[in-house]
């Protein structure tokens, strides 16, 4: 039986992520393609008049099949024909503080504003608003952070929203239930359901009436994660606890009960904690987004062989995933795949539009996202045609069990070098984000294809409880020679299954080597050059500012001079600072996405020539001074962030002058 043992984690040196451990081997590329995501699933744009800012909120539709959007500005708009290339526009409601959710039900439009639920009617069927009635409301700090999402009607009636922290340099609690869900009765009675939320902009009941919702890396967030929530459980980040002594409170667990826990998982804590519930996906950091969004329920078959698995927005990388989730033990856990990106903004919202497309409704809402636009409003819509890819990958006692969408060629899938198996976590603590941790192979020793080929049996090795196993296929191909549109999938692995295992009469590698993120090299000299007596001849400080950018777009300095470059990070995000030869700074930031799991752990630098300079990946609130002789060619240089993500706009010019 494997399993992590809370005595001896408490002993373990954690292994930060060993930049030797995992291979990026040349077929197991895991970005996704829009262009062959095209071929099966369409992005089609719903045509916004100039003059609306659609910076959307939520998303709802009346019976009739017209969509209601609400946008962050705070306004409702019904929007006509929306599934044709002729939509009409009419403006609903106006004057709303931050609607971030919308809801229909029996005649009236529900929304979360900033400070309250919002009951809004059109009594006299112009279509236009005209009963704005208050069914509870909430207080609030001021802080530009507190957003608060929904309604989600539940299958009892009561509404189900939200409330997202402050953030004051840390995600903060400011006033009462924030970092709560709490479910609100039609007639305005409060009830509040459980906490350890930090930014909860996604939430959605499975195909049983389970409720899920979806979390932002952040701190004491390793990564992107989805959690299932029950009354009175803890999801994690501590700032909600400190309201549980308030009457109605479901659980007992005190703020002061969570200590900084270096060292810990989240799911290692769960055993010292059970009121805490680790996660049932997990969505790693860069590779499957940065920041989830909104949930859908696929409910049947017709967009694609995906009946009961949810689709998961991105809001920084303007992409969409698709989950598989099982219930082992009587606790879900459950894989992720890329679905489809290319979208035009930060998704937000989600919802299935009348014609069985998805309406996907977008804003970067200043933080910036990988599609270029500050908002909008597109539509997935299916093809007809079924890709060949992964369709579930289950759990067994003694590995995996793969299900793809189309049979396979056999003879290759019966080869055990056509898979990589690596399981890995992230700590749980108050720092921003966490490193890989704890990353090793996990040997696949034999592979099963079963008679109908549809299915593949994996065995693997040493398979760890509370881990995340990244499963990647190489060149295997449907019986009729289509290759696989999406090649990997996360499994967050909470529970091995019972039941009689084979063992590989082999061992699994040994744990990884302690590195350093600190990433002294001659690109990162970090104190000033003894030869420099005369000190720098030019000192430069730059910062990031809102909308990934940095403060400065363009430095001049003079050829082979001696510079000290302060990068300080004064914003709530990861950043680095990345100098480059001309023209290749696309070339390099491709390059750090390229470097998958291993990013984090090497600041997201790749090995290349073309870095010349660069400072550690930042931590909010933390700042890198370097040192550097500026090249002795002159040219137009780039610097830029080469975070995933950050690279089309934190980047600017440096000018070497003779
Ligand atoms: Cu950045």
């Amino acid at each position: 039986m494997v399993t992590v043992s809370v005595t001896n984690s408490m002993k373990k040196i954690i292994t930060v992520i060993s930049l030797t451990v995992l291979l990026i081997t040349p077929g197991y590329s895991q970005n996704g393609d829009p262009k062959r995501e095209a071929q099966y699933f369409e992005i089609k744009k719903v045509k916004i008049p100039e003059q609306i800012i659609l910076e959307v909120g939520g998303l709802t539709l009346d019976p009739k099949g017209r969509l209601y959007v609400c946008t962050r500005h705070g306004e409702i708009w019904i929007i006509e024909n929306s599934t044709t290339d002729k939509p009409i526009f009419k403006r609903f409601a106006s004057g709303l503080h931050e609607p971030l959710g919308l809801a229909y039900k029996d005649g009236a439009i529900y929304s979360a504003q900033r400070g309250e639920l919002s009951k809004i009617v059109d009594t006299n069927h112009d279509d236009v608003a005209d009963s704005y009635e208050t069914i509870y409301s909430w207080p609030l700090a001021a802080n530009y952070h507190e957003y608060s999402y929904g309604p989600l009607f539940l299958p009892n009636g009561d509404m189900l929203v939200a409330l997202n922290l402050g953030w004051t340099g840390k995600g903060e609690s400011l006033s009462k239930w924030r970092g709560w869900f709490i479910t609100i009765s039609p007639d305005g009675k409060m009830g509040p359901l459980a906490t350890g939320l930090r930014s909860p902009a996604g939430f959605n009941l499975n195909a049983d009436g389970d409720l899920f919702y979806a979390e932002n890396q952040g701190d004491w967030v390793g990564s992107g994660r989805m959690t299932h929530i029950e009354k009175g459980v803890f999801a994690g980040n501590p700032q909600g606890l400190k309201w549980t002594g308030e009457e109605g409170s479901p659980l007992k667990l005190k703020f002061s009960d969570i200590t900084d826990t270096l060292g810990y998982t989240l799911y290692e804590y769960s055993k010292i904690i059970p009121a805490i519930r680790p996660p049932s996906v997990w969505f790693p950091h860069t590779i499957m987004g940065i920041s989830t969004s909104d949930i859908l329920l696929v409910p049947n078959n017709t967009f694609g062989p995906y009946k009961n698995q949810f689709l998961v927005g991105d809001q920084g990388h303007s992409k969409i995933m698709r989950v598989f989730q099982e219930k082992v033990k009587g606790v879900y856990q459950g894989i992720c795949f890329p679905f489809r990106e290319g979208f035009s903004s930060g998704i937000i919202r989600l919802k299935w539009a009348p014609d069985n497309s998805i309406f996907v409704g977008m804003t970067s809402r200043g933080w910036a996202s990988t599609g270029p636009d500050p908002y909008g409003l597109e539509r997935v819509v299916s093809t007809g045609k079924v890709p060949f890819e992964m369709a579930a990958v289950r759990a067994m006692p003694d590995g995996f069990e793969i299900e793809f969408t189309k049979p396979i060629d056999a003879a290759a899938a019966k080869n055990i070098d056509r898979y990589q198996i690596s399981d890995f976590t992230y700590l749980y603590h108050h720092i921003y984000g966490s490193p890989v941790v704890e990353l090793e192979k996990r040997p696949v020793f034999d592979a099963e294809v079963s008679s109908d080929h549809r299915k593949v049996r994996l065995y693997v090795s040493g398979l760890r409880e509370g881990m995340i196993n990244e499963i990647k296929i190489g060149d295997i191909k449907s019986n009729v020679g289509e290759m696989l549109l999406h090649n990997v999938g996360y499994y967050t692995l909470n529970n091995i299954p019972d039941g009689p295992r084979r063992e590989a009469g082999m061992d699994h590698t040994g744990h990884s080597n302690l590195t350093t993120t600190d990433l002294k090299s001659s690109k990162r000299v970090t104190s000033m050059p003894s030869s420099w007596t005369g000190g720098p001849e030019q000192s430069i400080v730059i910062k990031p500012v809102p909308g990934l950018q940095y403060d400065t777009k363009e430095i001049t300095v003079k050829a082979g001079s001696k510079v000290r470059l302060t990068f300080d990070n004064t914003d709530d995000m990861l950043h680095n600072f990345v100098i480059v030869k001309p023209g290749t700074a696309d070339k390099v930031a491709q390059e750090a996405i390229n470097l998958g799991l291993e990013g984090q752990g090497k600041g997201f630098i790749p090995d290349s020539d073309e870095v010349l300079y660069y400072t550690n990946l930042l931590q909010p609130r933390t700042s890198d001074t370097i040192f550097f002789e500026a090249p002795q060619t002159p040219g137009t240089y780039t610097y830029v962030c080469t975070y995933p993500g950050h690279s089309f706009t934190m980047r600017g010019v440096m000018n070497v002058i003779k």
